[in-house]
């Protein structure tokens, strides 16, 4: 096992410590809306019953949110499931599908398994390079992945990059945005791809409980398409995808907007508060639309990781050849992000201690 893949616990008796923080997930820092939890709580009595297989609640709620129809709805145990749905409904051996590198991988493997062949442009300014995804369509192409903001980057596409990708491709492509971290971006010029949806693009949206919502244990999201896509998605769904836990904590999540509102928030504090601590400590960081900063330590990411665990924090490594100098980290609460760059600060020392420095700067070993 790679030693990013140990938990809280074993990293504890490995390194001897006290308390490991997990900044390698994305999770809400804050835990679910009291809300949910009440909703979990009441719905553990019924948990004899199978749920409702249509989810006629949850869609319900979601449709008046987003201004659509149920119909255009699918739920899913996680948009992990939604994008693997995705894939399977969309492509078949010999397709090509496009995305970007390095970006989520869910959709790259689901779409290998699915037969598709995966072309991914490099990211351009650490965005999704649109003139990149064009050149690579195909008469084969059938999809494009678009993760809006980017995971690991927390860079966003614009309205007029998107408008100018629609103008290029054919309606037959089918433009997939992974919208998992839409409630923390705060650039006025983002756009939804639900409005290309609704103009009538052919445009899939996937959204999840996991992020803004604080639900990532449960496993909740969906997406919203056309109903000839849903169909077809809907020919591999389990009857009984979502459970009752996750399917009460989302329908009372959605209810609780202050909750979210203070979630989103506090983010944006602590972010800027990471910010200030990397721009103190000299760290190059991609200013970031969601609730992680991916930051070059200019040492291998791995071993960033190890220094990092040692301390009692567990980030994420890029490992992609052109970021691997790069760490993926959670905003989490104040005390996270303070004990976190504590830690960031002693990069060097070990560094100097098992390589030595070359003239104070920091070299990838
Ligand atoms: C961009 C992106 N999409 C989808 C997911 C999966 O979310 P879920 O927990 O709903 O499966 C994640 C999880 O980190 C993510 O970062």
């Amino acid at each position: 096992m790679q030693k990013f893949e140990l938990t809280q616990e074993e990293l504890k008796k490995m390194y001897g410590l006290d308390s490991v923080i997990k900044l390698s997930f994305n999770e809400n820092p804050f835990g679910p809306s009291p809300r949910a939890i009440d909703a979990i709580n009441r719905t553990v009595y019924s948990c004899n019953l199978y749920p409702d297989p249509k989810g006629r609640e949850l869609k319900g709620k979601l449709s008046d949110l987003n201004g659509i129809e149920e119909e255009n709805i699918i739920l899913g145990n996680g948009a992990d499931e939604i994008l693997d749905l995705i894939a399977r409904a969309l492509l078949r051996d010999g397709d090509e599908a496009i995305t970007a590198k390095p970006t989520f991988e869910t959709f790259i493997v689901s779409s290998k398994n699915a037969g598709a062949e995966v072309i991914k442009p490099l990211l351009k300014d650490h965005r999704f390079d649109v003139d990149g995804i064009i050149n690579s369509i195909s008469e084969r192409t059938r999809a494009i992945y678009i993760c809006n903001p980017n995971n690991p980057t927390g860079t966003i596409l614009k309205r007029d990059e998107l408008d100018y990708l629609f103008e290029k491709i054919d309606n037959n492509v089918c433009v997939i945005f992974d919208e998992a971290y839409i409630d923390f971006v705060d650039d006025k010029e983002y756009v939804s791809g639900l409005e290309y949806f609704k103009k009538g693009h052919n445009a899939t949206v996937v959204r999840t409980f996991s992020k803004a919502y604080g639900l990532a244990g449960l496993r909740a999201g969906y997406a919203i398409a056309a109903p000839s896509i849903i169909e077809a998605m809907e020919r591999y769904k389990l009857l009984f995808n979502e459970n009752c836990l996750a399917y009460a904590a989302a329908c009372a999540a959605l209810e609780d907007i202050k909750y979210k509102e203070m979630v989103v928030e506090e983010n944006r504090r602590n972010k800027k508060l990471m910010y200030k601590g990397l721009d103190e400590l000299g760290f190059e960081y991609i200013p970031s639309e969601t609730n992680f900063v991916l930051i070059n330590t200019l040492i291998d990411s791995g071993g960033a990781f190890e220094i990092l665990a040692k301390n009692g924090i567990i980030i994420k490594p890029i490992t992609v050849s052109e970021y691997n100098t790069w760490i993926r980290v959670t905003v989490g609460k104040q005390d996270d992000v303070l004990r976190f760059l504590d830690a960031m600060s002693k990069l060097g020392e070990y560094i100097d201690e098992k390589t030595g420095f070359k003239d104070g700067i920091r070299y990838i070993h």
